[in-house]
């Protein structure tokens, strides 16, 4: 269900006591006009300006109040910020919702491209979980081992001695001691979930749209299938769409009404987009050698990773634009290395292109190159060469013997 009112009059007519798990991603306090097009040239906006920090601080009390009033017994709340207002917030939630009902404090961080402001940029949200009572339903979600943990970790019980100092436990005939069978790694509250890009099937348009993903494991951990979830700022209606895939019942309030009608339409077909990242894992993007890195890093370049043509863009660029660097690869002859640089430096509206020679062979010399390409050879092929003018010059006996 989805209702189209401010959340705080829908609230009170809700049943006390009948939600499981509210999530609420609600303005920021950003005193921003927040807009955005959809690929149809679509308008969506939402106002974030309030009076004084007072008067947003109030708006979200009062919610916050009707939303404990209709949670279960066992239900919990997330309620996503940052750090516009996050301090503040925390305070409030604690007035509401009880200090000791505080659960965790989520950080959903992502990569951001870096922009022009002076300082650090900013790569995470704010999600700050809280239950109604202690007596609250929480469904552990595994993750695998990270590389850096051993068989023992995975395998032993271990205890730990007076100073709460942790070793591995042995039995009286000094035998391992085997822990009981585990299930990976507990969720941490560090979630690194990537921003919706430009193309991504779920992304609607809408400001301030979540990812799936994020809301999956929001009510994953909170909820069974079955139970209902409420969202009182529902916006494009990714809440609604993550309950819906998981098989819960929601109900969606948004005081606008093109965000009710687009959540009509999502939820009609619920989509989510495959993180490719979330997946494989960020080492599959990595598509260079220990010897490539190396090469490249001692050549001062940013490593390029996923480009045919270019494998570094050197640090410094020259007459105003980038110089573009290739490794030769084994099976390229240097003709072919340097037509793909070639290629992709241009489109890239290089002034220089740097392609090193990895390996020699007959072709190169008829190899046609651009003037304002310089070949230059691998540290390696330099000193097979120099040494193989040694073993000429004096003798392939005397070069052993040095
Ligand atoms: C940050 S957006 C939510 C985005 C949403 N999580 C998504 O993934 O699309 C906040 C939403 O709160 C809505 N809103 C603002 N004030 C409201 C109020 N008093 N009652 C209900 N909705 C409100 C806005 O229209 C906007 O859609």
């Amino acid at each position: 269900m989805v209702i189209r009112d401010d959340c705080l009059n829908a609230l009170k007519k809700m049943e006390g006591e009948s939600i499981d798990m509210v999530y609420l991603d609600p303005p920021f306090f950003t005193q921003k006009e927040q807009h955005l097009k959809d690929s149809d040239g679509r308008e969506y906006t939402f106002s974030d300006r309030w009076e004084s920090r007072e008067s947003y601080l109030r708006f979200m009390r009062l919610r916050l109040e009707e939303i404990k009033r209709v949670l279960k017994k066992n239900g919990s709340i997330f309620l996503h910020c940052d750090d516009s207002a996050s301090h503040y917030l925390r305070l409030i939630m604690d007035e509401v919702f009880g200090e000791n009902h505080f659960r965790s404090e989520i950080i959903w961080t992502y990569k951001r491209w870096s922009n022009s402001r002076k300082g650090l940029i900013p790569g995470h949200q704010t999600i700050f979980y809280y239950t109604k009572t202690a007596n609250f339903k929480f469904n552990t979600i595994y993750n695998a081992y990270s590389p850096t943990t051993n068989i023992d970790q995975i395998l032993q019980e271990r205890v730990r001695d007076t100073y709460g100092k942790a070793s591995y436990k042995y039995d009286d005939e000094g035998n391992v001691v085997l822990a009981r069978e585990k299930k990976g790694v507990p969720m941490s509250d560090v979630w690194e979930i990537p921003f919706l890009n430009p193309k991504a099937k779920e992304r609607t348009g809408y400001p301030t749209q979540k990812p799936v993903e994020l809301l999956e494991r929001i009510i994953r951990i909170s909820t069974d299938p079955g139970d209902c979830v409420l969202d009182p700022f529902c916006g494009s209606g990714t809440t609604l769409v993550a309950a819906k895939l998981l098989g819960r019942n929601y109900v969606g309030i948004d005081s606008n009404p093109s965000a009710v009608r687009l959540c009509g339409q999502r939820l009609e077909c619920p989509a989510k987009t495959e993180s490719r990242l979330l997946k494989v894992g960020i080492d599959s993007y990595k598509t260079k050698t220990e010897e490539e890195l190396a090469l490249l890093n001692t050549l001062g370049c940013d490593v390029v990773q996923r480009n045919k043509g270019i494998d570094g863009i050197l640090k410094t660029y020259y007459r105003n634009a980038p110089v573009a660097v290739k490794i030769q690869k084994k099976h390229e002859s240097l003709q072919e290395a340097a037509d793909l640089l070639c290629r992709a430096g241009n489109k890239k509206r290089c002034s220089f292109l740097v392609l090193v020679r990895t390996s020699r062979s007959a072709g190169d010399q008829e190899a046609a190159v651009p003037a304002n390409m310089i070949v230059m050879d691998s540290p390696e092929l330099l000193l097979e060469n120099e040494l193989s003018n040694q073993c000429s010059l004096y003798g392939v006996k005397s070069a052993q013997m040095l």
